[in-house]
């Protein structure tokens, strides 16, 4: 039978998670799928029956909902606090617990060691697996990152998830996941039957890639790089949205998070922005249940300064100016001679990148 994950990049790519990222594993430990949403996808239906319980971050990451839905999971959306996801008083026993620890998506927020611990010790007594997803982790702009949960794991309870689309480039659909020891040949099993299965060419194509140190030098570049544009997007935002606004500087990743004033409505602030030609996603849409915050959540990477500054500075605008009276004056007729300018390419460009990075 021949192996759809291929040896060279489970070396190469382990080698490289463990020196960046703390992880623990055997290479044959190492599954190679066409994304990390794919990856999560796999783990929800190789691991969870119907009616099984599955614990979300809320806010969190609504691609794992997705997941655990289509497997008939019963999502219950757990809240975090300035530790990350709070696990003190709960008494349901989920059967999968899924976090963003060393980046919680969206809110940037990092899971301590203190309760990376706990988490792992009440996994272990609930009987709950535990996906960690570290999308972003590589990327880190203060002080040392935290290594993984994997890492600290005595107990095979976590998944390790991960992607090379945010570490290369977007279009290159390779993630990966770590699975525990003994369900090794189960994931090898699911995975061919499931399809999810990346070209052997790419997989040694990658292999190469991060065998000759391309992969840390590109890293080492981006992290200098995205770490200027996040400092100048932090600065921009305080200076045209003033008091409006609560800027949340992440510690790492390509996006950030904003805070809005109480009884500013996220939806209604996304929607103009994006007639204006910056989309950014609203808090309130990654809550399981009722939103218990609005904000604004927007990438930085993939913006240099002046695109930076422009959509500061349409953020600023549309934020400062009540939707009763933009829309007042859009209705308002335009004077003779005035015509009304549909975004231009550019900008239009420029919305869709905002949605990704
Ligand atoms: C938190 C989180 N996890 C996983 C993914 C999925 O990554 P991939 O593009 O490899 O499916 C994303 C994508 O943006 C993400 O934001």
């Amino acid at each position: 039978m021949v192996g759809v994950n291929r040896p060279g990049l489970r070396v190469a790519l382990l080698r490289h998670l463990a020196e960046h990222r703390g992880v623990k594993a055997a290479a044959h430990q190492l599954v190679i799928t066409p994304s990390a949403q794919s990856a999560i996808e796999l783990i929800a239906r190789t691991i969870v029956d119907q009616g099984d319980t599955a614990w979300l971050e809320s806010p969190g990451y609504g691609g794992a909902r997705a997941a655990f839905e289509a497997v008939g999971a019963r999502i219950l959306g757990v809240g975090l606090d300035d530790r990350g996801l709070s696990i003190a008083k709960r008494i349901d026993r989920p059967r999968l617990i899924f976090v963003t620890p060393s980046h919680q998506y969206p809110t940037g927020r990092l899971m301590p060691v203190s309760r990376r611990q706990e988490l792992l010790g009440f996994a272990a007594s609930a009987g709950a697996v535990i996906i960690e997803d570290d999308y972003d982790s590589e990327f880190h702009y203060d002080g040392r990152p935290v290594a993984s949960l994997q890492g600290l794991d005595r107990g095979n309870t976590v998944f390790y998830v991960g992607t090379l689309s945010k570490s290369t480039f977007a279009d290159i659909r390779v993630g990966y996941a770590i699975v525990p020891e003994s369900l090794v040949t189960i994931f090898e099993r699911a995975q061919r039957h499931g399809g999810q299965i990346v070209a052997a060419s790419v997989q040694d194509a990658l292999a190469d890639f991060i065998n000759e140190g391309y992969l840390a030098q590109h890293i080492r570049k981006m992290v200098r790089l995205y770490r200027a544009r996040r400092d100048r997007l932090v600065q921009t935002l305080k200076a045209a949205a003033g008091d409006r606004l609560e800027v949340m500087p992440p510690a790492g990743g390509m996006q950030l998070l904003a805070y809005l004033r109480a009884h500013d409505d996220d939806r209604t602030i996304t929607t103009r922005l994006a007639e204006a030609g910056v989309t950014v996603r609203p808090l309130s849409r990654h809550f399981v249940g009722e939103a218990a915050g609005q904000g604004l959540f927007l990438g930085f990477a993939a913006w240099n300064e002046r695109e930076i500054d422009a959509g500061a500075d349409v953020i600023g605008r549309i934020i400062s100016t009540p939707a009763d009276a933009a829309s007042k004056r859009s209705s308002r007729p335009v004077p003779a001679g005035r015509v009304g300018k549909a975004p231009s390419r550019r900008s239009r460009r420029r919305s869709n990148r905002h949605a990704g990075a």
